[in-house]
């Protein structure tokens, strides 16, 4: 045998100096769930180990977040009370809003990016205005999603966010132009330096209900097919990602990861100068949970090899609510 890879793999030190894809902890962006009241910290049963934070104990999370070497947390902000368009979306005082200024004030250096959807704050839990009442277009299905009437509300979204003292905005609601409608609102106020991480490539995945529950975002009717993408495609992920680098994204992000690695892989390969995030979703970290609670799965061994495949696969970043453990334990293994 001439050629023999285990040679190779003999002992930890030379499978080190093979290693192709390393994970760190500054690849991590932790999610967030914020909620109104004081000294909230509220367990999300199908996310264990994930909470819904009240503002004033964000100071000390936001520390421990830090003191791992995670740069970077995205907010999901529970509202008081939800309406047909979510005014609290764009409220100076939403938990949002309050939460930023929370985690700028006790850690200034963190990353906050905030997610700019609807879906939370809307009594129907659809992530748009709908096409409904008086003033429906006869010529759109009734409750169809309207595009271009959401534009508006989102880009004021992810301006008070930005006022707020948002790092980065995302727009998750895959609305048609919606990242040409948040760049063109944030410059005409001079947030001309502010980056748009857009959620370009979502699927329609039934790997976001454990999210659902812990942000209360489940749509009252229907679904959420007539915008978000279609798992059978990947050539339209490209589209997509075209798309939202013309409106003016800085960063692209895939949505879930683990199902959709080879559209990670797909959009890196086309985009190779543009950051790339994949969200590592709620039902893939619920999986991984229930399992391991079970004895089946070694949960640490397990997150790791996940995370490195979405790594492996061309992301950049990866949004994930492994993010605190699998730093602590990236320092151990060091
Ligand atoms: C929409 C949004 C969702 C998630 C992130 N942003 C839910 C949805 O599209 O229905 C899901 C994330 C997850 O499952 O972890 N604001």
């Amino acid at each position: 045998m001439k050629l023999r890879p285990r040679r190779l793999r003999l002992s930890p030190g030379i499978r080190i100096m093979v290693c192709e894809t390393s994970l760190e902890s500054s690849d991590f962006i932790y999610p967030l769930f914020v909620t109104h009241g004081r000294g909230i910290k509220q367990e999300i049963s199908s996310m264990p180990g994930v909470f819904q934070w009240s503002p004033d104990l964000l100071a000390d999370e936001a520390k421990n977040i830090a003191e791992l070497g995670i740069p970077a947390v995205i907010l999901f902000g529970i509202p008081e009370s939800k309406d047909p368009i979510g005014l609290e979306n764009f409220s100076e005082n939403g938990i949002v809003q309050q939460s930023i200024r929370a985690i700028k004030q006790s850690e200034p250096e963190m990353i906050v990016i905030t997610d700019v959807c609807l879906c939370e704050y809307t009594d129907h839990g659809h992530c748009g205005i709908l096409n409904l009442g008086e003033n429906k277009n006869p010529a759109l299905p009734e409750g169809y999603v309207l595009n271009d009437e959401t534009l508006d509300v989102l880009a004021k979204v992810a301006i008070s966010h930005v006022q707020a003292g948002a790092d980065i905005v995302a727009p998750s609601g895959m609305m048609d132009g919606m990242v040409a409608a948040i760049r063109k609102g944030l410059d005409a106020l001079h947030f001309e330096h502010i980056p748009i991480l857009s959620y370009s490539v979502k699927y329609a995945s039934s790997f976001y209900g454990p999210f659902r529950e812990a942000a209360q975002g489940t749509p009252k009717f229907g679904d959420r097919q007539s915008h978000q993408m279609d798992p059978a495609n990947s050539r339209e992920a490209l589209r997509e990602a075209a798309l939202d680098l013309e409106e003016g994204a800085d960063m692209l992000m895939v949505k879930p990861a683990l199902a959709y690695l080879d559209v990670i892989h797909l959009l890196k390969q086309n985009h190779q100068e543009t950051p790339l995030a994949a969200y590592n979703v709620s039902g893939e970290y619920a999986m991984i949970k229930a399992a391991a609670a079970n004895g089946w799965l070694d949960e640490r061994r397990t997150v790791l090899e996940v995370l490195l495949s979405i790594k492996r696969s061309g992301a950049d970043l990866i949004i994930t609510y492994h993010a605190k453990d699998a730093a602590r334990w990236l320092k151990e293994n060091q």
